[in-house]
C-alpha cells in the first residue's frame, strides 16, 4: 500500500493539522518513460505555504482531495527508463507520499556524497545550498570585512548562506525568532550576533549589532525585518531577495518606511530565483560539496519520523519551532 497526505480543506487563516489527511492507496503502476521511487526523506517548505494562499485566491488550481506537492530523495524500486535502475538513489518531486511514479526526464541521480546520509540532497547539497550560494556568491558577491545581515538566520537556506559569508570574511549578523535561537546561532554556527525580531526593542538590537551598518542583506523573510535591514544599508549595499515568507500566508502589503534609501544610498536589489539559474548549480555544488567535506558548515535538521508526522511538522516549521531544513523520514 501507498500512504499518502492529501489536502482535506484549504486554510484561510493559520494552518493547522487538521486540513491535510492521510489516505492509502495502491503503489501506483509505472506507463513508459517513468519511474517508480520508494522515498526515504520528504522536504518541507515555506512555498507550500505560499501554495495554499496562492490556492485560496484562486491563482493556483489546487484544492481538497489533491496530493501535497514536495521534493524527495529515495530509492528506485522498478525503471521503465534505460537511464535508471533499480537500487539507485534519486531526487524527484515526489510529494507527500511513501512511493512515487515520476517521469524519468523529472529525476535526478544522486551523486554520491562520500557516505553522507541521503537527507544532505535536501539540505546543504540540494536546493537549500544552492540557493544560499546562488545569493551569497553569485548575487551579492560577498567580500571579505563586509557586513552580511541574513533573515530567518536559524532556517535552511539563511544557516547555510549566514555560515558562507563567514567564511568568505564577512562580518555576519543573523535575524531570527528568539532568544534561544539566537544563541544557537551565535554559539552554534559562529555568526558575529543574532537579533530577535520578535522582541520589542528589535530595531535598536539592530542598530547596535550593525554599529557600521551594512553592505549586504541575504533577505528570506520580507515586510518589517527586511525594513529594519534597509534603514541599516550603507552606500552601493546590495540587497538579494531569496524569498518573502513573513507575507505568504497573508499576502496583505506592506508600507516600507526605507525604502528612499535604495535611492539615497544607491542599493542594488535583486530577486534571484534557484530554477533561474541552472547554468550556476554545478559551480554551487563544487563548493558546497568542498566546504562540506571541509567541515566549513553545521548542517541544521529537524526530521520528524513517518508521513503520519508530516502534517506536525509543516505546522510547526511555520510556527518556527525547528531550526535549519525540516524533514520528514519515510523509510
Ligand atoms: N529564491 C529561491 O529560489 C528560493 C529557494 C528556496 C527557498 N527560498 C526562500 O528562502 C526563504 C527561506 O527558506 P527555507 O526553506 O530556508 O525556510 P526556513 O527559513 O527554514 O523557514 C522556516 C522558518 O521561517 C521562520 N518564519 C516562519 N514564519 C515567519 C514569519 N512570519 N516571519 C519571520 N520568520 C518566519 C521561522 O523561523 P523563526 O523562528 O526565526 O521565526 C521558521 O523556523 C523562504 O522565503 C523561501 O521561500 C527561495
Amino acid at each position: 500500500m501507498n500512504l499518502q497526505v492529501r489536502l482535506r480543506s484549504l486554510p484561510r487563516e493559520a494552518v493547522e493539522e487538521g486540513h491535510f489527511e492521510l489516505r492509502e492507496g495502491p503503489v501506483p503502476n509505472l506507463a513508459a518513460g517513468e519511474v517508480l521511487i520508494r522515498n526515504h526523506f520528504l522536504s518541507l517548505d515555506p512555498y507550500m505555504r505560499k501554495r495554499l494562499a496562492d490556492a485560496v485566491a484562486g491563482r493556483v488550481p489546487f484544492g481538497p482531495g489533491d496530493l501535497m506537492m514536495g521534493r524527495t530523495v529515495g530509492e528506485v524500486i522498478e525503471s521503465r527508463d534505460a537511464r535508471f535502475r533499480p537500487g539507485e538513489h534519486v531526487l524527484g518531486w515526489g510529494g507527500w507520499q511513501q512511493y512515487s511514479a515520476e517521469p524519468a526526464a523529472k529525476l535526478e541521480k544522486v551523486v554520491d556524497a562520500g557516505g553522507m546520509p541521503l537527507s544532505v540532497h535536501l539540505g546543504v547539497l540540494g536546493r537549500p545550498g544552492i540557493t544560499a550560494w546562488l545569493g551569497v556568491v553569485h548575487v551579492a558577491a560577498v567580500r571579505h570585512g563586509e557586513c552580511f545581515v541574513v533573515s530567518s538566520a536559524a532556517g535552511a537556506v539563511g544557516s547555510l548562506a549566514g555560515q558562507m559569508a563567514r567564511h568568505l570574511g564577512a562580518r555576519v549578523v543573523g535575524i531570527a525568532g528568539g532568544r534561544a535561537k539566537c544563541d544557537a546561532v551565535t554559539g552554534e554556527l559562529g555568526f558575529h550576533g543574532c537579533v530577535d525580531y520578535k522582541s520589542a526593542g528589535f530595531e535598536q538590537a539592530l542598530r547596535d549589532a550593525t554599529p557600521k551598518g551594512v553592505e549586504v542583506c541575504f533577505e528570506n523573510v520580507g515586510a518589517a525585518v527586511l525594513d529594519a535591514t534597509l534603514g541599516r544599508m550603507n552606500e552601493n549595499g546590495r540587497v538579494a531577495v531569496c524569498g518573502l515568507l513573513g507575507q505568504y500566508h497573508s499576502g496583505a502589503p506592506y508600507a516600507f518606511r526605507n525604502f528612499p534609501r535604495v535611492l539615497d544610498r544607491a542599493l542594488r536589489v535583486t530577486g534571484f530565483r534557484i530554477d533561474g539559474n541552472t547554468d550556476l548549480h554545478e559551480r554551487a555544488r563544487a563548493d558546497l560539496r568542498a566546504w562540506l567535506e571541509g567541515g566549513v558548515f553545521r548542517s541544521w535538521e529537524t526530521v520528524s519520523q513517518g508521513l503520519e508526522a508530516a502534517p506536525a511538522a509543516f505546522v510547526s516549521m511555520l510556527e518556527g519551532r525547528g531550526r535549519g531544513k525540516t524533514l520528514v523520514r519515510l523509510a
